[in-house]
């Protein structure tokens, strides 16, 4: 383990099952995933893919919502699965917070929506007195554009979408998180939104050194965004490093194939074309070898049997037999 990790995650893995008939097959939602976040360097992590590709129960693993199958996912260096119902209350989910799609899935549309955020500073004893409460609530909002006055005594129906979703990070950042964990968070707000709510994120990093595990499908706003990024395909992390190396000049062809995609990206058009053309491999989590051989234009014989490595390469790990160097006939 890094000395200095603030999160931890090693050949993590869920397994699941798909039903066949009366039979079932296992499959690996995620499947051996590795990811470094550095305690003292925050950092926007973006984890792209398309979907089904294992993101979101990736997410769930790392906020302790699902139990990995396999693997090692620790927080500063604490076992995430061995930590007490008391210790993910008062500890784990005071540092580690999550920030959802749908912003009203969050909210009761029977209660006012400032009484979350209440809630939350007094369940974390965020302030000594409670009459500090309005003033500590005001702070955070102003970090995310909103003020109190704005939307006390509001019901959720009554803010819209990019207010809301504003009022559901500024409630993760009441308790002072190391971590947020953001899963599409931006995919349900218009283009102008979007690029707002992004925009916080990277404040929230300079300003307040939160480091954000920003799930996303919008392959524009990881790359305006992410520091790092990692590009999953069914469960595995196929190409992961600086997004800039990474998305600017791909090594992985599945990653290739995307980013195609980038520099026309002005809406999610181009990605769900990509979308699209995955929906034809239904096969790719329980095939033998490498899961994008199928539909990889660089396809050698050896991938159709053999699961690839992840090598380090031009500074990024590629999961790919091109770029195994034990292998150098292959790259021919
Ligand atoms: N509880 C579950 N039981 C069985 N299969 C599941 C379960 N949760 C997710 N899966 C399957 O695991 C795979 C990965 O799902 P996941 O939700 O992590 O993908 P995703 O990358 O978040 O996709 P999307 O972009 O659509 O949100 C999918 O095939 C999904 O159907
Ligand atoms: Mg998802």
């Amino acid at each position: 383990m890094p000395a200095d990790a603030l999160l931890h995650i090693e050949d993590l893995t869920k397994v699941f099952h798909i039903r066949q008939g009366f039979s079932s097959q296992e499959f690996h939602a995620v499947d051996n995933a590795s990811i470094v976040i550095d305690s003292g360097k925050p950092e926007i992590f973006a984890v792209v893919g398309e979907s089904g590709s294992g993101k979101t129960t990736l997410a769930k693993m790392v906020l302790g919502m699902e139990a990995p199958s396999q693997g090692n996912l620790r927080y500063k260096d604490r076992q995430v699965a061995a930590l007490s119902k008391r210790e993910m209350k008062n500890w784990f989910y005071h540092e580690v917070q999550p920030v959802f799609q749908d912003p009203f899935a969050a909210f009761s549309p029977l209660k006012q929506i400032d009484r979350y955020l209440y809630e939350t500073v007094y369940n974390y004893k965020m302030v000594g007195d409670k009459k500090e409460a309005p003033r500590y609530i005001n702070e955070v909002l102003s970090e995310v554009g909103l003020t109190l006055a704005e939307i006390a005594g509001r019901y959720p129906n009554e803010l819209s979408g990019g207010q809301a979703q504003r009022v559901a990070i500024a409630r993760a950042l009441l308790t002072k998180p190391s971590l947020i964990v953001a899963d599409e968070p931006v995919s349900m707000l218009d283009a102008s939104l979007r690029m707002s709510v992004v925009n916080m994120f990277r404040k929230l990093k300079e300003d307040n050194a939160v480091s954000v595990i920003y799930i996303t499908h919008d392959l524009a706003t990881a790359f305006y965004a992410g520091d790092r990024i990692a590009v999953m395909l069914r469960g595995w992390i196929v190409e992961m490093g600086p997004t800039e190396q990474v998305l600017g000049n791909p090594l992985h062809p599945y990653t290739q194939n995307l980013k195609t995609s980038i520099p026309s990206i002005k809406s999610d058009e181009a990605w769900d074309e990509k979308i699209d053309l995955a929906v034809i491999e239904t096969d790719e989590y329980t095939r033998t070898g490498c899961k994008f051989a199928g539909r990889c234009p660089a396809v050698m014989d050896i991938c159709h049997d053999n699961i690839p490595p992840s090598v380090e390469h031009e500074g990024r790990s590629v999961k790919c037999f091109l770029y195994d160097e034990a292998l150098p006939a292959a790259r021919n």
